[in-house]
């Protein structure tokens, strides 16, 4: 027997690959401090908990297929703070981001059909879209630029008549990228003039620092029959395990047969939707105290990698990562020498290799992700093994 190609040829997760390697270095009594992975430690609103416990039906029945009425509802309020407009029939909600990324993917794209992504970009894009045999053609973009897309000529040359649609992540994972009013505007004319959907996953709505103004997709009016908005609840509320996301689209028909999709796996959890429902209500200020939190750990970050000599990163401006450039010849030999060789008075840290968050190959080598969803002390003391890491690593290339 013989498994099919779609799946072997799928790549494994960058960030979860290398975590056998910690479970063994933290059974062997190391402390492994976790940068890998965009998992906070905020605390979740207790609206959430608080709202499953008030549940007082005496079944859990399943739901419906398009989601929780009362969470559609909560989200379509959500959306209008920020002048995005949807009714009942143009949400449904999902098992995470992950199945509205997928759902958009098979939505929009037939086997041999492309999709432009920048790149470095998160590393699920690979996998959903090698599952269904489309292609990511990427758009890519570099450190020295802060990960800013290239001009529309550019960008121009990679659309073939198989390019059905263009998926990115605003704000980016895992590069931090807040993508400017201009570039939304640029790929929305693209998309308009070749005729292309638009799979904006914005689950990093709110992470934005630095002042800067955040242009959703959804704020451009005249292309919206070809916007398709994916979001979550994970890193919005700290609600990872949660696994509540959706996709949003006034192009109702589009959002009819996703339906379709849904129907098949019959319905997200329950319970997950009425705790899901609080967190959208949730008053706005909370952002404010997240982002000042993250704001003041980013910035504890940067401080640290340009104190590392040969590490090159500009401060990124949204979502909780960067993608940094280490003086290492292989950011994977690295990470793996980082938890199964080294420590410094017991600790040791873990980041995510880039090289699979690029689809070029042979480009994100001597890159890595760092998440910075530490609280203060923890990101301090990760730093200071990272530093000592970075010395005394074999591969080091300075
Ligand atoms: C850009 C982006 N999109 C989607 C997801 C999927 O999130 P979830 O399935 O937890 O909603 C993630 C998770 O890290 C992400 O970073």
């Amino acid at each position: 027997m013989q498994l099919s190609s779609r799946i072997t040829s799928m790549q494994e997760s960058p960030i979860r690959k290398l975590v056998p390697y910690a479970t063994k270095a933290k059974a062997e009594g190391k402390k492994v401090f976790h940068l890998n992975i965009g998992q906070p430690d905020i605390e979740t609103p207790k609206s959430f908990m608080e709202s499953i416990r008030n549940f007082d039906q005496k079944v859990i029945a399943y739901s419906f297929s398009e989601g929780l009425p009362e969470l559609i509802e909560a989200m379509i309020d959500y959306y209008k703070k920020y002048d995005m407009h949807y009714e009942k029939d143009e949400i449904i909600i999902t098992n995470g981001g992950s199945e509205a990324l997928l759902f958009s993917v098979i939505a929009t794209m037939d086997h041999g059909d492309e999709v432009l992504v920048p790149e470095p970009f998160y590393t699920n894009y690979n996998g959903f879209t090698s599952a269904v045999d489309v292609k990511v053609s990427p758009i890519t973009t570099s450190a020295e630029d802060g990960f800013h897309l290239p001009n529309r000529e550019t960008i121009e040359e990679l659309i073939k008549p198989k390019t059905k649609a263009i998926m990115l992540s605003n704000p980016g994972n895992p590069t931090g990228v807040v993508y400017t009013k201009e570039e939304v505007e640029m790929l929305s004319s693209l998309a308009k003039e070749y005729n292309l959907f638009i799979i904006a996953d914005e689950v990093y709505r709110e992470f934005v620092y630095d002042g800067l103004e955040f242009t959703s997709f959804g704020n451009m009016k005249d292309i919206q029959d070809r916007v398709i908005i994916v979001d979550s609840v994970s890193k919005r509320y700290s609600a990872c395990g949660a696994r509540i996301g959706s996709v949003a689209s006034k192009n109702k028909e589009l959002i009819a047969q996703i339906l379709k999709l849904a129907q098949g796996r019959l319905c997200v959890a329950t319970l997950e939707q009425v705790g899901a429902t609080a967190l959208y209500k949730t008053d706005q200020s909370y952002f404010k105290n997240v982002n000042k939190e993250y704001d003041r750990r980013r910035n504890i970050m940067m401080e640290a990698l340009n104190n590392m000599p040969g590490v090159f990163c500009k401060s990124p401006t949204g979502a909780f990562y960067v993608n940094a450039k280490l003086p290492v010849d292989d950011a994977e030999k690295f990470v793996t020498w980082l938890l199964q060789e080294f420590e410094l008075d017991g600790d040791t840290v873990m980041l995510a290799p880039a090289e699979g968050f690029y689809s070029t190959p042979g480009l994100g080598k001597d890159e890595a992700r760092i998440a910075y969803v530490l609280k203060e002390d923890d990101l301090k003391r990760a730093m200071e093994v990272l530093k000592a890491g970075l010395e005394h690593y074999p591969g080091k290339t300075v």
